[in-house]
């Protein structure tokens, strides 16, 4: 796939770091934006559980080893839950980041304002950082790029009004 440790380790530090910025702009208090930069810090953390050849493929998964991909939520929320102390919001946001407004995501399906709201800014960032990442198959987008791109997706697995919050942040604040 795409998540050698190196990038996973990249892209783990760039999600936490633009989803406060996100989530100071959308006016999240002090005490919330401690948990979610927990969570988005650790959001993909499940991937370490996933079999090395897979985390580290540049080419196409098969239908099983995309099925393995999509247990990491699971896998994460699950090791940290075993932490004491670390905060349930957080621990959603592992949870379902993956979930899409639609209602297509996984782990379980949920849609639109189901999904829990911290984890619907992590889900706005980490796709952004997805696209401006390069990838084996294409290149990085630029931040322009990205925002024609970002906007169609919001409404369907996007949530609508945080994406375009996110695309009125400052350039410098989210690269
Ligand atoms: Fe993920």
């Amino acid at each position: 796939m795409l998540l050698s440790s190196r990038t996973l380790y990249d892209h783990s530090f760039n999600v936490c770091f633009m989803s406060l910025v996100l989530g100071r702009s959308l006016g999240l208090a002090v005490e919330r934006r401690r948990s979610l930069g927990r969570g988005a810090l650790l959001h993909d953390l499940g991937m370490m559980r996933a079999p090395a050849e897979i985390r580290d493929s540049v080419g196409e998964l098969s239908p099983e080893e995309l099925a393995q991909v999509r247990k990491h939520p699971t896998w994460g929320r699950q090791t940290l839950s075993m932490t004491p102390n670390f905060p349930y919001d957080a621990l959603n946001i592992v949870l379902d980041h993956h979930e899409r407004a639609d209602g297509t995501g996984c782990p379980n399906g949920l849609s639109k304002k189901n999904i829990p709201y911290m984890a619907r800014i992590v889900k706005v960032v980490d796709t952004y950082d997805a696209m401006t990442s390069p990838r084996p198959h294409r290149p990085a987008l630029s931040t322009t790029q990205a925002a024609s791109p970002l906007l169609e997706r919001s409404g369907s697995d996007l949530d609508r009004e945080m994406t375009i919050e996110f695309l009125r942040l400052p350039s410098q604040a989210i690269r």
